[in-house]
């Protein structure tokens, strides 16, 4: 007898098919009270690695040796470089709208010009090109002008840091903080929309930039990736209201306004997470280290405790604690990077190394290598 692993009801229809299995993930896990695990290992112990090492496991399913990692590495870094054709290309795309339309546009084009037509290729391919892809997306949204070659030596996200032309400070942290942010979003489970979009479209049979490119329309959404661009608007908008030196009690008060009035509080809750996202726990962490005096770091904590405070007093509310978005948007700008139309970027630019990795495993490793069939679910006729 197999283990029936779901029954459904009525009442599960039209829910966003949440809790409803439909595969394996083998990169990672989200666990609701204990959070994200990338190959079984807890997220909160790769934080600090280098990029690289977090990519190898995810991609590989095994912590490399020292000799392993360096080859891989040396793999990562042949295939850096765009085609000057394809910079070009980027280049020549209007700037207006969202930098994710571009963003999504410069994957296909990518594609268009550089697909190797073979999952696995492409997949080492697009996560070795993407700092540069990036770099390339965001110094031409901004108007920060041409962006430098890659120098991939640097390692991966220092790449990127020294590709894009931000404006830096002395002793900035400002690549200590992409390097954390990144490999704390490389990946979360199977279910996340984006990669669920991702996985769906390669299904098809559409090739990895293609597939890619869809799944970052579906991050580039205000409830998904956007979420830390829209909550650093929030932290900020708190910030005016109680001014620079805010106390608790008002945090507080400013959240139970809100709620009467029936508006939104940014940040918190998550559909499978019952606890502090453990990723936005090691951002709090990291800010209450380096940036305590910074007073939108201070607001960012009183709305960590205040916020969950408040939201627990409704039973409804089966989530009430920080998420990732709550405190992400807050440690870039901290180090430098205030420029919260790049974050969902910056998320994607992360979160495709997952998404590649999982849409190898369903395209060339599920079912003995069969891989899965079409995505194809089925709905209930409702109507006359
Ligand atoms: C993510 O990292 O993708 C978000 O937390 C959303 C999710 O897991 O559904």
């Amino acid at each position: 007898m197999k283990e029936v692993l779901f029954q459904m009801t009525e009442d599960d229809l039209e829910t966003g098919l949440r809790g409803v299995p439909v595969g394996y993930c083998t990169t990672s896990k989200v666990d609701p009270q204990k959070g994200l695990f990338y190959r079984g290992q807890c997220v909160q112990e790769l934080a600090y690695l280098p990029p690289e090492e977090v990519i190898y496991l995810l991609y590989y399913g095994k912590k490399g040796s020292a000799q392993e990692i360096q080859a891989f590495f040396k793999t990562l870094h042949q295939r850096s470089t765009l085609k000057p054709a394809t910079v070009s290309a980027i280049e020549s795309l209007p700037r207006q709208g969202h930098p994710m339309k571009l963003f999504c546009t410069a994957l296909m084009i990518l594609g268009m010009l550089e697909k190797k037509d073979d999952y696995r290729a492409d997949c080492l391919d697009v996560i070795a090109k993407a700092p540069h892809l990036a770099a390339v997306v965001i110094n031409h949204h901004a108007g920060w002008g041409k962006t430098p070659l890659p120098q991939p030596d640097l390692g991966y996200m220092e790449n990127f840091t020294n590709m894009l032309k931000v404006p830096r400070s002395e002793g900035s942290r400002l690549c200590e903080v992409f390097k954390l942010f990144s490999i704390l979003h490389f990946d979360h489970g199977g279910g996340n929309l984006s990669t669920f979009v991702g996985k769906a479209v390669a299904s098809g049979l559409e090739d990895m930039y293609g597939s890619l490119s869809a799944a970052m329309c579906a991050l580039a959404g205000p409830r998904h990736g956007k979420a830390n661009q829209d909550c650093l608007f929030f932290l900020k908008q708190l910030l005016k209201e109680v001014g620079d030196h805010p106390k608790p009690g008002q945090v507080e008060n400013l959240i139970r306004q809100k709620l009467e009035a029936h508006e939104l509080v940014f940040g918190f809750g998550h559909a499978v997470l019952r606890v502090e996202d453990p990723r936005a726990s090691v951002m709090y962490a990291f800010l209450q280290k380096h940036y305590p005096e910074n007073p939108l770091v201070k607001i960012a904590l009183f709305l960590r405790t205040e916020g969950a405070k408040v939201l627990a007093e409704n039973p409804k509310i089966s989530d009430p604690y920080p998420n990732v978005d709550a405190v992400s948007g807050t440690m870039l700008a901290s180090a430098g990077f205030d420029y919260p139309e790049y974050f969902t970027l910056l998320f994607g630019l992360s979160r495709l190394v997952g998404i590649a990795r999982q849409i190898v495993y369903e395209r060339c490793e599920a079912r003995d290598g069969k891989g899965t069939p079409i995505v194809r679910p089925k709905y209930l006729y409702r109507g006359p």
